[in-house]
């Protein structure tokens, strides 16, 4: 997998990936990065990238020039690479999608900044457009991170256990129970009895039962909807 991120600020990007998970999977050839930044486009002398919007408001957008400039060298370096653009006003960005993104071979993360991005960029260039949830951010960047690392998980061979994907919360309807590592006594608190035998089918139920619970706490529309589809307590 290969993702390009055009962004002013590739530095916040970058570091994420220098360590973890991550940077082991680049290491391995598994995924790439690399980074177009649009100052490097902008025909302004000052390499200005931003500008007053129409129609007035607070704020800055960013301008149409030196992202079309951008989008298109890397359009033109890669006609089928998949463009994906972070805004707040999107569709909220979820785990089938991170599944189904997984599976192209080049993601182009479109990060605005300021007060966003002209909208004719985005009627031109995007496949697909996401919001990581209803709050405004700074800039697009921390969100296509998340996106980012919620597709390369679904990337064959990024995960050294393929297990810990089939497990998890919203492969199924239900949140995921919850899960305790060494010492079994900490702070006086203990796992349930169950996880420390190794009695698989009792762990199980046990885990199934707090699943049922946390999505009850946590998610109740979500509980509602997999108790309609799977179970009937
Ligand atoms: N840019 C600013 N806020 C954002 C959000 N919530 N999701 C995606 N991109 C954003």
């Amino acid at each position: 997998m290969r993702y390009t991120f055009v962004t002013l600020f590739p530095n916040i990007i970058e570091s994420y990936f220098s360590d973890t998970i991550l940077k082991r999977a680049i290491e391995k050839d598994l995924i790439s990065l690399d980074f177009v930044s649009p100052r490097d486009f902008s025909t302004n002398k000052h390499k200005k990238t931003d500008d007053t919007a129409f129609g007035g408001g607070a704020g800055m957008l960013m301008t149409p020039q030196p992202l079309y400039d951008a989008l298109s060298s890397v359009k033109e370096a890669s006609p089928d690479a998949h463009f994906v653009f972070l805004t707040p006003v999107a569709k909220p960005f979820v785990q089938n999608d991170a599944k189904r993104l997984a599976k192209k071979e080049h993601i182009v993360f479109v990060s605005g900044r300021y007060e966003g991005i002209d909208e004719r960029i985005i009627e031109l260039f995007a496949d697909e457009v996401f919001s990581i949830g209803d709050y405004i951010l700074t800039g697009g960047e921390l969100a296509s991170m998340v996106l980012c690392d919620a597709i390369s998980r679904n990337v064959e061979g990024v995960l050294g256990n393929s297990e810990s994907l089939a497990e998890e919360s919203f492969e199924g309807w239900l949140l995921e129970a919850p899960s305790f590592t060494k010492p079994q006594n900490f702070h006086n608190l203990t796992p349930p009895k169950e996880f420390l035998k190794g009695n698989h089918s009792k762990i199980r139920s046990l885990k199934f039962a707090l699943s049922k619970s946390k999505t009850k706490y946590f998610a109740p529309e979500r509980y509602k909807r997999a108790k309609s589809l799977f179970f009937t307590d």
